[in-house]
């Protein structure tokens, strides 16, 4: 085979076979496929997209490219979440004890944060001795210990992945529904999982803001997993406003251990049960959506939720009185609230911009290399629909580095709108679909 015809084949719209496709993958590695034509074919696929069976086999090689976890050895259903990632965005830290307690084997992959969005291994680290850096030996044993092991991504797992991503944030060949979808699953099967859900957001702090984006990419990802024989559902839910209280990475793990008590912010509740709920249907643990609403219900009353989220913490290095003393995790020397400028509705809460304006304070990073401050954050006050009184407080921010505070706090107070009426209210879950099937 040569590069030149299959990028030519690309170019002039026509259809890639399986072969073509695990050719220039394997290129990657063996390095008959050099960078320039990759990028051909990356911008090729961008401009005249790919079929949903190009997608599977694109995704099918890239997770092949390097180990697949096999843990065919333990009983339980392997099931993972993945969200596509947002602000206070943090359903990871609560579903997985909570899955793991009901039954299920979670094998999480995760990432950092780049940008205005936040990510779960930061949020982790924010743990005093917290170690997401364990082999893949390491992972197993935890895993076949808790029936969860919450770790970064190795070089083990898709390396194709890792060269394409950095291929495409140097060529403008990000924005592309198949690549975007082939990167998230590769990694994602390659943890050797049986089922997966999905939480792909929408709204002005997604990744894909518009709607119709945000159903394009499910749907892909979930006929993946039909092509492939993984169960593959996803939930599309608001990033409109930020989720839950708290963001930044202690004071989203703080808010998270308050969840897994019976307590915190009702968004937060609704989409980690939710989440929680499917990944225990996908899982064969429940019947319905109701079963697996009660049971992960349960597993927070009983206290087998936090439990395991506490042994979890001490499985992977960190310091499991946090949970019981969250004062124990670090916290931020300084403190400033944003006041209300006229008294009324909370009709928008910006998550962008609140996203921003927590990374110019140290909690996110702007370059993948950029040092995180793992106390600093903002705690949302009020949210959409609540009532304020002029000069009462929006929001409070927690910062250790006031470099870049006059811009956060300019940019938090422009992130508030009040209005005179209660803003009509726009559901948390949009839209749910399933392997080649809408179910809403
Ligand atoms: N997240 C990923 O893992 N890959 C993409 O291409 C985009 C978002």
């Amino acid at each position: 085979m040569r590069a030149v015809d299959i990028i030519r084949k690309k170019r002039d719209g026509g259809r890639l076979d399986a072969a073509e496709i695990a050719w220039m993958v394997h290129g990657i590695a063996s390095g008959e496929v050099p960078d320039y034509q990759w990028s051909a074919l990356l911008m090729a696929i961008v401009l005249n997209d790919m079929d949903a069976s190009e997608t599977a086999q694109l995704t099918d090689a890239m997770m092949r490219s390097g180990s697949i976890l096999d843990l065919s050895n333990l009983e339980a259903p392997k099931v993972d979440k993945h969200s596509t990632g947002g602000v206070g965005d943090k359903t990871s830290l609560i579903l997985a004890p909570i899955a793991a307690a009901a039954g299920l084997c979670v094998p999480m992959v995760s990432g950092r944060g780049l940008g205005h969005t936040g990510g779960t291994l930061d949020k982790l680290e924010s743990i005093p001795g917290f170690r997401v850096d364990l082999d893949l030996s390491e992972a197993r044993s935890v895993l076949e210990r808790l029936g969860l092991v919450m770790i970064g991504q190795t070089a083990e797992l898709a390396p194709a992945d890792r060269f394409l991503y950095a291929l495409r944030d140097a060529t403008a060949t990000v924005e592309s529904i198949p690549l975007i979808a082939a990167s998230i699953l590769s990694k994602k099967l390659a943890e050797g999982i049986d089922a997966l859900v999905l939480d792909v957001k929408t709204g002005d702090g997604a990744f894909l803001p518009q709607l119709e984006d945000s159903r394009q990419l499910a749907r892909a990802m979930c006929n993946i997993g039909a092509s492939l024989g993984k169960a593959v559902s996803a939930l599309i839910s608001s990033m409109e406003q930020p989720l839950g209280n708290a963001v930044g990475n202690s004071l989203e793990v703080a808010e998270c251990l308050e969840v897994l008590r019976g307590r915190g912010p009702s968004d937060l509740i609704e989409l980690s049960l939710e989440l929680t709920a499917e990944m225990l249907v996908l899982g064969k643990q429940a019947r319905s959506r109701e079963e697996g609403l009660a049971i992960s219900q349960r597993s927070i009353d009983d206290g087998c939720a936090l439990e395991r989220f506490r042994r979890l913490i001490e499985a992977q290095g960190g310091d499991p009185r946090v949970v019981d003393e969250p004062d124990r995790l670090p916290t931020a020397e300084h403190a400033v609230e944003i006041r209300a400028r006229r008294s009324g509705i909370v009709s928008r809460v910006a998550a962008r911009a609140i996203g921003h304006a927590t990374m110019l304070i140290g909690a996110g990073r702007s370059r993948v290399d950029s040092r995180i401050d793992p106390a600093a954050g903002v705690v949302l006050l009020r949210k959409v629909g609540d009532e304020v009184e002029e000069n009462e407080p929006l929001c409070r921010i927690l910062y250790n580095r006031s470099t870049h505070l006059a811009e956060a706090r300019e940019l938090i107070a422009n992130a508030f709108s009040i209005a005179d009426q209660v803003p009509s209210p726009s559901p948390l879950i949009v839209e749910r679909l399933g392997s080649n099937e809408e179910r809403t």
